[in-house]
C-alpha cells in the first residue's frame, strides 16, 4: 500500500507538514509507503492556461497522487475555510484527465490554536464530494489548542495526539481496503 499526503500550508515550519511527518513515521512502522506531494509551485488556476494544457508541475503531482491507494490532506483553516493553496491545487487536480481522487479513501487532518480546523474540514468534505473521494468519518483529526503540541520546527510533540494519529491512519487503511475489495 502507498499513501500520499498534501500539506495545505506552504511554510517550512508548518505544523501541517509536521502532521505529515508524524503520519510518515506511523506508516513506516506498518510497512506502508508514504509520499508528500508538493503543491506550492502550482500556478493560480486560470482556465486560459488550462486550455493550453495541464502544467507539468500539476501533472506530475497528480500522477503521484494517482499512484497512491489513499490520501491524507493536512490543511490549516484560513478564515474559517480551506487554505487557498489547497483549494487551488484541488481545482487543478479536478481538470486532469486521470482523476487522482476518484474512488479513493481520504483522511482530513488539521491543527489550529482554536477549534482544530473543524469549520474548514466540513468545507473540504464538501469539495471532496465532487472529486468522488471517500472521506474517513471517524475519527476526525481536529487538533485543537495546538499551541504547545508542536515544537518550533513544526514537529508534533504531544504524545496523546501522536497516538491518536495512528488510530486515524488505521481507519484510513481500513476504508481504503474496503473500497478496493
Ligand atoms: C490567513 C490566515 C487565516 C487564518 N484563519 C484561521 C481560522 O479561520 N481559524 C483558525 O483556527 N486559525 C486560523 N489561522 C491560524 C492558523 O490556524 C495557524 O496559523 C496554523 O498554525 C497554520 O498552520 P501551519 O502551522 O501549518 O502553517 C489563520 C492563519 C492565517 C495565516
Amino acid at each position: 500500500m502507498k499513501i500520499a499526503g498534501i500539506s495545505g500550508s506552504l511554510r517550512k515550519q508548518s505544523t501541517h507538514r509536521g502532521i505529515l511527518r508524524a503520519v510518515a513515521g506511523h506508516l513506516k512502522t506498518k510497512g506502508v509507503e508514504f509520499v508528500e506531494v508538493e503543491i506550492g509551485d502550482f500556478p493560480l488556476y486560470d482556465q486560459d492556461l488550462n486550455t493550453k494544457g495541464i502544467p507539468s508541475v500539476v501533472q506530475s503531482a497528480s500522477d503521484q497522487l494517482a499512484s497512491a491507494d489513499a490520501i491524507v490532506l493536512a490543511s490549516p483553516e484560513y478564515n474559517y475555510s480551506v487554505s487557498g493553496v489547497l483549494k487551488n491545487a484541488i481545482d487543478w487536480f479536478s481538470r486532469v484527465e486521470n482523476q487522482a481522487f476518484n474512488g479513493k479513501a481520504v483522511s482530513i487532518m488539521g491543527a489550529s490554536p482554536g477549534m482544530g480546523t473543524a469549520r474548514s474540514q466540513y468545507h473540504l468534505r464538501q469539495i471532496l464530494v465532487f472529486m468522488n473521494a471517500y472521506v474517513v468519518n471517524k475519527p476526525e483529526v481536529m487538533i485543537a489548542q495546538s499551541t504547545g503540541k508542536f515544537n518550533e520546527l513544526g514537529d508534533l510533540t504531544d504524545q496523546n495526539t501522536i497516538d491518536f494519529l495512528d488510530k486515524a491512519l488505521i481507519s484510513l487503511i481500513n476504508l481504503s481496503n474496503q473500497l478496493n475489495q
